[in-house]
């Protein structure tokens, strides 16, 4: 797509991790994307805690800092605007920036529940606005091979499938009591945080899900509160000696799931995991072959494929060029992109978007079927078994 040049105004809300890497994005899009024309703009950041917000303008130079996310949603400069506050304000905003008019660039999960994604889907629908959501893992350009494999055939039809979302940042016990662990700020735990994301490569490489049945745990009970006036961020360790506030949603979780299609699908997720930095994986067998990525060798795939069956043998397959976007960050295979790079690769999607008026996924309809299927999680997780979706 070549366009005419134009510039966008950017606002981010939210100047934690995620805002960082939002505005990162943005700041590399004509680096890689030149070929859309678009130079942004770096509007304005939003954010509660002063220290955070001046740290964003000093890296990225945003023109206007803002400790409520309102003023800037209200900012005639800002037309575009990444949303990457904790979860349970992203319906609020999300909302309010589709009705300003403003496109929106939001942070999954999207709320707390699937009737929060369903909100900020109907706002952007009736706004006329464009909405793309963070599920950044499909743009990896490993994992848009591995979906091609497997859509083309080459490991025949898919039968059976592991998906697992495994790391350890929550795993100290005294790691304190942020946002994230509680109902009314972080929503699910694991499933909103990393399983969501499970859902999401299970629903991009496989389809749409039938039904599924879960179980969840929560392991560490309680955690230190956080002191006063720190930061209400990050995975920090907490005072031993601090009284302890109670965590309230799942460390863990584990589901099958079958797929529309009949496939049936093992999920897994932790937030827990001692020894497990990352391991984040897919793995699709089919009637032929098999296709796995592993988000720790994220430039390669493991793929067996032929007519061979039993003994087949399987290949360290190295992605380059000609799988996704690969060749606008690099020249050649074996030289991984990084997970910076898929932000940039899901915000092209984004300004493609704006450009053309024609929504490209992941866009919020993706969000509220992964809202939907976490929901369901919870659902059979307390006793109700297997739910169809
Ligand atoms: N796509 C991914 O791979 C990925 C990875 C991590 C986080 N996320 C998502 O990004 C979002 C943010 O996560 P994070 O890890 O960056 O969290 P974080 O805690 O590092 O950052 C959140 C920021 O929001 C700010 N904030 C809190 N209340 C605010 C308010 N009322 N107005 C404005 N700012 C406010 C905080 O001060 C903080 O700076 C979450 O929804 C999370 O699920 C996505």
């Amino acid at each position: 797509m070549r366009s005419e040049p134009r510039t966008i105004g950017v606002g981010v809300i939210g100047a934690g991790w995620l805002g960082d890497v939002h505005a990162r994005a943005w700041g590399r899009l004509r680096h890689h994307y030149g070929d859309l024309g678009v130079t942004p703009l770096f509007a304005a950041v939003a954010d509660s805690v002063p220290g955070a917000r001046a740290a964003a303008v000093g890296k990225h130079g945003f023109a206007t800092a803002y400790g409520d996310w309102h003023e800037l949603i209200a900012d005639p400069a800002v037309e575009a605007v990444s949303v990457t506050a904790p979860n349970a304000l992203h319906r609020e905003i999300g909302v309010a920036v589709a009705e300003a008019g403003k496109h929106l660039w939001i942070e999954k999960p999207v709320g707390l529940s699937a009737g929060d994604a369903e909100a900020v889907a109907a706002a952007v629908a009736a706004a006329g606005v464009q909405g793309t959501v963070g599920f950044n893992y499909r743009a990896i350009p490993a994992m848009a091979k591995l979906r091609e494999l497997v859509v083309g055939g080459a490991i025949g039809t898919p039968t059976h499938a592991r998906v697992r979302l495994l790391t350890d940042y929550a795993a100290h016990p005294l790691g304190t009591l942020t946002w994230r662990y509680s109902l009314a700020s972080g929503g699910h735990g694991v499933l909103g945080d990393l399983a969501s994301h499970a859902v999401d490569l299970a629903r991009f490489v496989l389809g749409d899900f039938e039904s599924l049945v879960a179980q969840t745990a929560i392991y560490i009970q309680q955690r230190p509160q956080l002191v006063p006036g720190a930061a209400t961020y990050g995975h920090g360790l907490g005072d031993p000696e601090a009284p302890t506030g109670i965590v309230e949603n799942e460390d863990y979780v584990q589901a099958m799931i079958r797929t529309r299609s009949g496939v049936l699908v093992a999920l897994e997720s932790s937030r827990v995991a001692v020894g497990e930095q990352n391991n984040y994986g897919i793995e699709v067998h089919g009637t032929t072959g098999l296709v796995e990525w592993d988000f720790r060798s994220p430039g390669e795939l493991r793929l067996s494929t032929g007519t061979t069956y039993a003994d087949q043998p399987t290949q360290r397959f190295l992605v380059g060029p000609g799988a996704g976007d690969h060749g606008r960050f690099q020249p050649g295979s074996a030289i991984p992109t990084s997970y910076d790079d898929t932000k940039v690769i899901e915000l092209a999607g984004f300004v493609r978007s704006i450009l053309s008026g024609m929504p490209e996924g992941p866009v919020l309809a993706d969000a509220v079927a992964s809202a939907r299927a976490l929901d369901a999680m919870v659902t059979s997780a307390a006793g109700a078994g297997w739910v169809t979706l």
